[in-house]
């Protein structure tokens, strides 16, 4: 594998031998992760994270990484704090950024601005989130979560629940569970499905996806219940979102005849759709899926910034 110098906007970016790599690279970080191991590969590096837009567990696990390496980070975190604010443009932005850092992580609400970034940049430029278009390292954890659990990646089958339409997290993830050769079941509120863009590509790559909107039912016979909270942020009409808000929530009772073996996901934050009680049954993987970001980045980066060369 060469990762070397290479952007990651978008999870189609990266092949199956890709990931698998980037996977078993992160199964090895996870002492270092935790800091019972110490290497300091980037111990000459800074990697510049520009985040346009709210994040906690992607920003700090991606600082975390980087610093766990032995790197050091500069940080844009929050727009409003940046020239932005005085008009520059994400071009200016980003083309001198890339002249302080060797690498940028790159968050922000406009799909499509990781991949103009990108063109922006000398430097590799790793896509954090683009409003509604994709969050390949978020894929990267979750694969590895789901790894971690079931020993494979293929043949599992995932519901995918909540807001598919404006869900990046969902966007990425749905590609990987197709190329690993799992199955996936759709299940939304109204209005809120998979674009049909995304459908097609899944298909077309022979992935097996199904819809089943009574969430029960798609529990019962399923390894992974991914739930993703309704982006309210990206709906251009305030009142679209109170119709759907609130439609879902796990509780126990959602639970009860699911396999022993089910583990809830969720890339956080959540608003109120997994009930705190679920926190302690043995279905619960989301807190161990948000520390999984930081193996799985530092990974990433390891193999990104070896050489810090682009295209190399
Ligand atoms: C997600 C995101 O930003 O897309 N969060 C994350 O990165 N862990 C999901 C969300 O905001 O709902």
């Amino acid at each position: 594998m060469s990762l070397h110098g290479r952007d990651v906007i978008s999870i189609r970016d990266l092949s199956r031998e890709e990931i698998e790599e980037i996977l078993a690279s992160a199964r090895k970080m996870v002492p270092y992760a935790e800091g019972k191991k110490v290497m300091h590969p980037l111990e000459d590096k800074i990697v510049a994270m520009a985040f346009f837009e709210p994040s906690t567990r992607t920003r700090l696990s991606f600082e975390s990484a980087v610093q766990r390496l032995g790197g050091s980070c500069i940080t844009i975190a929050d727009a409003g704090a940046s020239s932005m604010r005085k008009g520059e443009s994400l071009y200016d932005t980003i083309r001198m950024l890339s002249g302080y850092a060797e690498a940028i992580v790159i968050r922000h609400p406009n799909e499509g601005s990781a991949r103009l970034a990108a063109r922006a940049s000398d430097r590799p430029v790793v896509n954090a989130g683009d409003g509604a278009g994709q969050h390949p390292t978020q894929t990267l954890l979750d694969l590895a979560t789901m790894q971690e659990s079931f020993d494979t990646l293929t043949g599992l089958k995932i519901v995918l629940l909540g807001d598919l339409k404006y869900g990046r997290t969902v966007h990425s993830l749905a590609h990987a569970l197709a190329l690993f050769g799992s199955e996936i079941v759709l299940s939304s509120p109204p209005g809120l499905g998979l674009p049909d863009e995304v459908i097609e590509r899944l298909e077309h790559m022979g992935g097996k996806v199904t819809a089943e909107p009574d969430l029960r039912k798609a529990v019962r016979d399923s390894d992974v219940l991914y739930v993703t909270r309704i982006q309210k942020e990206r709906f251009p009409d305030e009142s679209d979102y109170r119709k759907v808000a609130g439609s879902y929530r796990i509780d126990a009772s959602v639970l009860r005849d699911a396999k022993p073996r089910l583990i809830v996901m969720h890339p956080l934050p959540r608003a109120g759709e997994i009930s705190p009680e679920v926190d302690d049954t043995p279905h619960a993987a989301y807190f161990r899926q948000a520390f999984l970001a930081v193996p799985v980045r530092m990974a990433l980066l390891n193999a990104v910034l070896g050489e810090g060369k682009k295209g190399g």
